[in-house]
């Protein structure tokens, strides 16, 4: 057996109960209704029962028209209040509702036959309402776990990507053949480079995307910081707009851009030149992204061909356009090096 609906009816007029009492008896639905007769006894009823739903005349109890409404509505109690009126005015009638009361109805014999089915329906639209906001609660709920958990994540990944590194710089340390230390020196940049993503992602809370221009001002000055010797002054510029991209294509862009920038500064400048690095991202409007990196530097050498060559730093940079951003690179060699990075993102950050 379904719990009666408990209604708290108000009404100071003797005629008009008896005529929603009757409507409310004809039907087989189970209301259990109290009458506020007084004001007195609404404020009683309001303090210590629990009701469904409120039913309420209009110019009750000493209120004026609406008024009645405001004070119900002042309450806060979230039980949906529905209106029995006499006047059958409809701008009332449109002005009750916009004030937050559910439904009206009219009282005369034939509209209050409807009243049962309106309460019956009002009841329902709260209760689907109630289950929409609970449900929507324990998404709220669980998407904050899920950032909790996911920023956890990217701090531990972060925290280990630099301890390996630290380790590789104290195996460094042990080492003393130069063509081994560089390679423990790249392998510690490498590292580090992709903890400095998962450092971003962990202090913006934000998983799904990376500032780029604040991304490659970091790793400019962490490269600057280990590769630049005392030998030449290098100046660098960053045209990026506010541009963010997908975490995924972040990391990748994040090692090329490592290795490009640390050839730059570790081949580049001789003694004395006064070295410049300028990085310049667009997007245009189909979602390719365009990366240049220039240098006026000494150059690669002419006949080199990134296709063909063995050494490490390039095969990464050739394998990351290609395999994993699915685009496209071009290297030029006027006034120093030049790579020209072109790829697509699925999703629109900008
Ligand atoms: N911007 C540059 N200017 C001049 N020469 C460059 C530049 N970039 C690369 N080179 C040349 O190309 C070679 C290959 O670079 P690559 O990055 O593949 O290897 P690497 O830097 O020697 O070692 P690693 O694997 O640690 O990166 C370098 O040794 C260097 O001679
Ligand atoms: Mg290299």
């Amino acid at each position: 057996m379904t719990s009666p609906i408990r209604i708290l009816y108000i009404d100071d007029y003797p005629f008009d109960r008896e005529l929603v009492r009757e409507a409310l008896k004809k039907t087989g639905e189970c209301f259990k209704v109290s009458v506020a007769k007084t004001h007195a006894e609404l404020k009683m009823m309001l303090k210590k029962r629990k009701f469904d739903l409120i039913l309420s005349d209009l110019d009750i109890l000493g209120y004026n028209g609406l008024e009645i409404i405001d004070y119900i509505k002042a309450k806060k109690l979230a039980i949906p209040l529905v209106i029995v009126t006499g006047t059958g005015s409809e701008e009332i009638a449109v002005e009750a509702m916009k004030r937050g009361v559910a439904d009206y109805v009219i009282k005369t014999p034939d509209h209050i036959k409807r009243l049962p089915l309106t309460i019956k329906s009002v009841i329902e639209k709260k209760h689907l309402q109630d289950k929409q906001k609970r449900a929507e609660k324990q998404t709220r709920q669980s998407l904050k776990e899920k950032k909790v958990l996911l920023s956890e994540i990217h701090h531990r990944v972060r925290n280990n990507l630099q301890i390996i590194s630290s380790l590789l710089s104290f195996a460094g340390d042990q080492i003393h053949n130069k063509k081994i230390k560089a390679i423990c020196e790249g392998a510690k940049a490498r590292i580090h480079t992709m903890a400095m993503i998962h450092n971003i992602l962990y202090e913006r809370k934000r998983f799904d995307k990376i500032n780029m221009k604040k991304y490659i001002q970091q790793l400019l000055a962490y490269l600057l910081q280990i590769y630049r010797t005392e030998k030449c002054p290098i100046e660098y510029k960053i045209n990026c707009p506010r541009l963010y991209l997908p975490s995924n294509n972040a990391i990748h862009v994040a090692l090329i851009l490592n290795e490009i920038i640390s050839n730059a500064l570790k081949y580049d400048f001789k003694k004395g030149d006064k070295g410049e690095i300028i990085i310049t991202v667009k997007k245009s409007e189909k979602n390719t992204i365009y990366f240049s990196i220039m240098d006026n530097g000494i150059g690669i050498p002419e006949d080199f061909d990134i296709n063909k060559t063995s050494s490490l730093g390039m095969r990464l940079i050739n394998s990351l356009v290609k395999d994993q951003l699915k685009g496209t690179l071009e290297i030029k060699k006027e006034k120093g090096t030049e790579f020209i990075i072109k790829f697509r993102i699925t999703n629109n950050y900008l």
